[in-house]
């Protein structure tokens, strides 16, 4: 019964597509063969719409009256392609940062926070000026922003929902959509000048190989000496601040304002790109933060108030403590105002 009732349901389909084809001729050659080709599989195999699906992931521009970009592409067929590549990226993404932090507590249970040998000797030395940490500062707020409302964008629905509930994840997520698409810009204009500020201590030197060859003895302990910036913060500038930052400038950009007229494969190639480089720099900031904080006891300290005791200078930045001592770096060596000394 249900057979004779779809094979009737067929024909009858056949017969309007047939006299529909026949009312409205098409325009071209091109648009006449491949009606004919679909009326003739529509009566050969009538529940295959094959070519009509073909001519869909074509992408071949079809008749609008809106006119604008892209408005005569009904269905984009890249589009298919970009959704098929979202959730497996995401997900390697997500188990990539979970595995960091792990790695990081790991690291902290075996080798414990990295301390100083010798005793602090009282005197400070400058380390990084107002300037400098004001930059910092405002880069660290706004990337962690944008790092954490990212992380609660991709993986929210999947692993917040079922925690929270709908009426409170609908909420995170509109709050985290609204910083993330408003805080980005606010990276545009202060990454570059963090780059620019902090350029000329991480350009690489001979001194760097040594450090990285003995991996700045992280694993051994071994005392390595480094300059102002040690070779795995240069790496990590370059790297994180630089490659990745200005990606993530560029791609949040290209997203946050679709105004500008680009294409819909424009934007799916951004937000691949976007994706990818946000995992790796928020994975880079999470040993960023580590080391910033619990893993080495003082270099908050030369952060939040810009001043490092002389044994942590010698300890960690050797060839830096040696160039403030000798007057190379004359900014750097000021005596340390009362308040900034260790009590
Ligand atoms: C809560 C987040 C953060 C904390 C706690 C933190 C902490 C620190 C600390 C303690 C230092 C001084 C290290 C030293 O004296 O050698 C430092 C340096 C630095 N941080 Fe951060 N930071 C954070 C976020 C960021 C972010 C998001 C970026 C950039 C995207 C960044 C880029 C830098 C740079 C460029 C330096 C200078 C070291 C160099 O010249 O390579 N930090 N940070």
């Amino acid at each position: 019964m249900r057979r004779m009732f779809t094979r009737a349901g067929a024909a009858l389909l056949a017969s309007a597509w047939l006299a529909a084809a026949a009312q409205s001729p098409a325009v071209d050659a091109t648009n006449a063969e491949m009606a004919k080709q679909q009326q003739a599989q529509q009566l050969s195999q009538p529940l295959n719409n094959q070519p009509v699906w073909s001519e869909v992931r074509s992408g071949a521009k079809q008749y609008t009256s809106i006119k604008g970009r892209e408005t005569d592409v009904l269905i984009q067929p890249e589009g298919q392609t970009w959704r098929a590549a979202r959730v497996p990226l995401a997900t390697i993404g997500g188990f990539l940062f979970v595995a960091t932090l792990l790695a990081l507590l790991g690291f902290y249970l075996w080798r414990g926070p990295i301390r100083l040998r010798g005793k602090p000797t009282g005197r400070m030395i400058e380390r990084f000026t107002l300037v400098e940490r004001v930059v910092h500062w405002t880069v660290a707020i706004t990337f962690v922003t944008l790092g954490v409302t990212g992380l609660v964008l991709t993986f929210g629905k999947s692993v917040l929902l079922p925690l929270i509930g709908y009426t409170l994840f609908s909420w995170l997520a509109i709050i985290a959509k609204n910083l993330h698409n408003f805080v980005g810009p606010v990276l545009v204009v202060v990454l570059p000048i963090m780059i620019v500020l902090f350029m000329r201590a991480n350009l690489f030197n001979a001194r760097d190989w040594e450090w990285l060859k003995k991996g700045g003895g992280m694993l051994t302990g071994e005392h390595v000496p480094a300059n102002k910036a040690n070779a795995g913060q240069k790496i990590l500038f370059w790297s994180m601040v630089v490659v990745l930052g200005l990606t993530l400038c560029v791609t949040g950009l290209i997203l946050d304002f679709p105004n500008f007229d680009q294409t819909r494969q424009t934007m799916q190639i951004a937000n691949v790109v976007h994706l990818i480089a946000g995992v790796l720099a928020v994975v880079m900031v999470s040993a960023h933060i580590y080391l910033g904080t619990v893993g080495m006891p003082g270099a908050y300290e030369a952060m939040r108030d810009g001043y490092v005791d002389e044994t942590w200078a010698k300890e960690h930045h050797e060839y830096w403590y040696n160039e403030v001592k000798a007057g190379a770096i004359p900014a750097a060596g000021h005596e340390a105002p009362m308040s900034h000394r260790p009590a």
